[in-house]
């Protein structure tokens, strides 16, 4: 059963990711504002997001879909669909951006997929099976400390929280080696999968960012929690995530006067 839906899933972002290819070359779609100036969503997502819902419920009909440019209901089995994360990197011409699909059952992460069109680079991982790029095994980073890591964060659209954000930042350009925002939660999920990243956090998420991210995450090896800590919540949008080396320590330098 794992084995069909993870092949469906695939074909769903082969086929979103033509798409997205076709109009990025273009540059000509509709962009409309959402909850601020850095939240887009284009004519593409939507199109793109009918596109991956028919082949999903055309092969799957009684599993629910939860997916981000429409109404939903919260569901424990379900897929987690972005269309397309980075909608923003999208509009500019900038070519880091990707089509994620999680399943969860019973609220468990048990399959990942992540497709960046432009790169043709396909994560995809079913929990106990380990996490794959393009069919070959991935795992997290040996770095064993943070003064040698490559960390990523990025920027909630509620930009209320932006002085906290600004000093975590500042926390891990102390600790750290360097911190780079990217603009794809799922692709920034992979990159510390596959050990191109040590480290990545950011809060303010929805589930559809991270569904897929997470069990790829957690495939190849890496730590997940909350940004207290804690225990990953697909509900609450917020990750820390790392090689298991470093994770405790990333999550207490970020904290480090922490004014909260
Ligand atoms: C966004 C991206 C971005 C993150 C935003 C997300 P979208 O997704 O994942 O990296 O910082 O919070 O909303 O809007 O491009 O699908
Ligand atoms: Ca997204
Ligand atoms: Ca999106």
């Amino acid at each position: 059963m794992y084995i069909r839906l993870k092949d469906t899933m695939i074909r769903a972002v082969e086929e979103a990711g033509a798409i997205l290819r076709d109009y990025f070359s273009t540059r000509d779609f509709k962009i409309t504002q959402k909850s601020m100036n850095a939240d887009l969503v284009t004519e593409v997502d939507k199109k793109v997001q009918d596109i991956v819902i028919g082949i999903l419920s055309g092969e799957f009909p009684d599993i629910s879909i939860v997916a981000e440019e429409k109404e939903n209901k919260k569901e424990a089995t379900a897929f987690y669909v972005d269309p397309l994360d980075g909608t923003l990197n999208f509009a500019h011409g900038f070519p880091v951006f990707s089509v994620s699909i999680g399943y969860w059952e019973n609220n468990e992460p048990k399959i990942g997929v992540v497709y960046n069109p432009i790169s043709h680079e396909m994560y995809w991982a079913i929990d106990g099976e380990g996490a794959y790029l393009n069919n070959m095994k991935i795992s997290v980073s040996s770095t064993s400390s943070l003064k040698n890591a490559l960390l990523a964060t990025g920027w909630p659209y509620n930009r209320d929280s932006i002085s906290l954000v600004v000093e975590y930042v500042k926390n891990a350009l102390n600790g750290a080696q360097e911190v780079r925002s990217l603009g794809s939660a799922a692709l920034e999920c992979c990159y510390v999968a596959r050990g191109a990243l040590d480290g990545y956090w950011e809060w303010g998420l929805c589930p559809w960012d991270l569904a897929a991210g997470v069990v790829i995450l957690k495939e190849a090896g890496a730590t997940v929690t909350g940004i207290e800590g804690d225990e990953f919540s697909l509900d609450r949008g917020d990750i820390v995530c790392a090689n298991p080396h470093i994770h405790e320590e990333l999550l207490s330098m970020l904290k480090s006067g922490d004014s909260r």
